[in-house]
């Protein structure tokens, strides 16, 4: 049978919508949680491409950082790419998904990794069947997609690149002309394309927590206009966990937000600066929190508060790390980490 060669198309582009048209809403309508009772407006694409993809609806934005976001992507142009930096589920993933969403911005997510190589950001062939015949077609990377459709790229995750990927990342978030090896053809960034980058770490590249995190040089991290996120305050979290266990005592969401937030005293420091002496390795993040308020409502009445943070944090604890682990645990609730749900709940009535 005959390979035959055929070029198509980014499947996702339709002709008959122009999916550059931008409309003006108000941003109290985009962004009510920010923007309650301002004037302001803001450019949004008026149709939502098939690309588009749905935001976690838990999520509560940090007011500061979604306004500089904002400032950014409504710039005339982006002279550099967005970086946001910060620890494990802080929510830097999630803030540029919540961004792409509310701005019908379709959105491309690269996941980075150590042994990714430059033609996992362009595409490959691929062999297909059509009409009984085997015909080789070109699928665009996810980075190439964002360059031909415009939206957000967002290249997650990129202190684990290699060198080699780092440099073939250059050209991309200076959203300069791409010469794509793979089809021997040269992409030039849709005016609407949007460089954005997390990362862990600004590339030290010996970090005792994000073992997996390489270094960065300073060519790479200079073409980055840097956020830092960082875990929300008290209130943000109170807001959040309202939302994923509004049906739990209020007590019960409170004292998990202290217990998260005296691991993240002994693991960062109380000014969450690393100025702690002997600091613990071990991060009770946002996403820990929001896990265990889910769990412990899945894991039914007759289960323990302990048995689900075991299951959602405690084992991942290092052996170094168990016996303070407990202790913290220990000084916030006493016994009362023994009480199942039922216990609890009826003690509230
Ligand atoms: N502001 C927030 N509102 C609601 N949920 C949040 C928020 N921040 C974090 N979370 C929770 O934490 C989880 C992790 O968030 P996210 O994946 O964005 O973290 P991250 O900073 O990208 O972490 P990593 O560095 O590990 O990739 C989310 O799925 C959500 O459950
Ligand atoms: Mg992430």
């Amino acid at each position: 049978m005959s390979v035959q060669q055929i070029n198509t198309a980014v499947t996702t582009t339709t002709t008959s919508i122009d999916y550059s048209e931008m409309e003006k809403v108000a941003a109290s309508v985009l962004f009510p949680e920010i923007f309650e009772g301002s004037n302001v407006m803001l450019q949004r694409r008026k149709h939502r491409h098939p690309d588009c993809i749905e935001s976690n609806p838990m999520y509560v934005p940090d007011e500061e950082n979604t306004k500089i976001a904002l400032v950014w992507l409504m710039a005339k142009d982006q002279m550099l790419a967005l970086g946001l930096q910060g620890h494990t589920g802080t929510g830097k993933t999630e803030l540029v998904m919540y961004l792409a969403d509310r701005l019908n911005l379709p959105l491309y997510i690269v996941k980075t990794h150590a042994r990714m190589n430059p033609q996992d950001l362009e595409g490959s062939y691929v062999l297909d069947n059509e009409s009984g015949q085997t015909v080789t077609r070109k699928e665009y990377g996810p980075a190439a997609k964002a360059y031909i459709n415009g939206g957000i790229l967002l290249l997650d995750e990129m202190d684990k690149a290699s060198e080699e990927l780092t440099s073939a990342m250059h050209l991309l978030v200076e959203g300069k002309p791409w010469p794509l090896e793979m089809f021997k053809e040269t992409l030039f960034r849709n005016k609407h394309c949007f460089c954005v980058g997390t990362a862990n770490t600004y590339g030290s590249g010996h970090d005792e927590r994000y073992i997996s995190s390489n270094q960065l040089d300073q060519a790479f991290l200079s073409r980055f206009m840097w956020i830092e996120t960082a875990y929300p305050t008290t209130i943000v979290e109170a807001k959040i966990l309202e939302r994923v266990g509004g049906k739990l005592p209020v007590n019960v969401r409170n004292d998990a937000i202290r217990l998260a937030n005296a691991f993240r005293d002994a693991a960062l420091g109380v000014n969450r600066d690393g100025d702690v002496e002997d600091p613990i390795q071990c991060i009770f993040s946002t996403r820990v929190l929001v896990a265990w308020i889910y769990y412990i409502q899945a894991f039914g009445k007759f289960r323990t508060l302990k048995q689900s943070l075991e299951a959602v944090f405690l084992r991942s604890v290092s052996p170094e790390d168990k016996e303070i682990a407990h202790h913290i645990v220990n000084k916030i609730y006493g016994d009362d980490i023994n009480l199942s749900l039922g216990e609890i709940l009826s003690k509230k009535s």
